[in-house]
């Protein structure tokens, strides 16, 4: 079966810096896969280059088998790649609920409703979608609220929760629990465990080892720009190589 997102001999070089060196992974559907490595690695680049925010120097990015390293953000978000940033980016005028709807309309109005006018979702359709997104986000008691005055978990909540308003076949997450507190972060792995229950397929950037080594069922290994192991968590755990590179101590 094709992969669902397939990186093929993929190398990034900003001037002389190679942030991505002669990557190759595939991801299935329904796999929750770990992204990591020390700062500097390339893990954002990875995603900038499947979001198509980049353009790679060589190699392939395939989405369901057809390539996408030439295609534009905007066509490859409507195609079903969804992703989050590092840094928080939410729109300071904006709703909790208003975040979420402009989310959904990016694939459903752009695609379905452009070509069937008829079939477009009513807005107290979508905006009960909206709720039970928000309420998966433990969101929906503060929708009317600018997004902007939520505490800092709830924002970042709420950018994966836009995420998924865009009905995604494929998420990439950047450093999701980066700056949240324990419970925060204990939030955010529970929202996770659900996304992947439904079946979503999401590869994660994250520093949080022990999210990470709960969550995955593979890992990826970045340094400089390669690959230097992917596995199951115990496998990446115990090489060598990886504990040089990133994770220092063993257990
Ligand atoms: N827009 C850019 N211009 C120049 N260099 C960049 C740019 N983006 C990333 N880099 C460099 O590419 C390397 C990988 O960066 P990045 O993908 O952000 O790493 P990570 O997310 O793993 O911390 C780093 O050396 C970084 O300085
Ligand atoms: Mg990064």
């Amino acid at each position: 079966m094709t992969a669902l997102l397939e990186f093929s001999q993929v190398s990034k070089a900003f001037g002389g810096v190679l942030a991505v060196d002669e990557l190759s992974f595939t991801l299935d559907r329904g796999e929750l896969v770990g992204l990591i490595g020390p700062n500097g690695a390339g893990k954002t680049t990875v995603f900038n280059l499947a979001s198509g925010v980049q353009r790679l120097s060589r190699g392939e990015v395939l989405f369901r088998g057809v390539k996408i390293s030439a295609t534009s953000p905007t066509r490859i978000a409507r195609s079903g790649i969804a992703r989050t940033f590092q840094n928080i980016r939410l729109f300071r005028s904006l709703t909790v609920l208003e975040h979420v709807l402009v989310a959904q309309s990016c694939r459903s109005a752009s695609l379905l409703t452009q070509m069937l006018p008829f079939a477009s979702a009513t807005d107290r359709t979508l905006r009960r979608q909206a709720l039970a997104v928000l309420e998966v986000f433990g969101l929906a008691d503060r929708r009317d609220e600018l997004a902007v005055h939520l505490p800092y978990g709830g924002q970042r909540r709420l950018e994966i929760a836009r995420a998924i308003a865009t009905a995604p076949e494929l998420l990439l997450l950047d450093e999701p629990a980066a700056g949240l507190n324990d419970s925060e972060t204990a939030e955010l792995s529970g929202i996770l465990e659900t996304l992947r229950a439904q079946g979503y397929t999401i590869l994660l950037v994250e520093h949080d080892m022990n999210l990470v080594m709960r969550l995955c069922s593979r890992i990826l290994v970045l340094n400089f720009g390669r690959l230097i192991a992917s596995g199951t968590p115990a496998e990446v755990r115990g090489s060598q190589e990886v504990i040089d590179a990133y994770l220092g101590v063993a257990d």
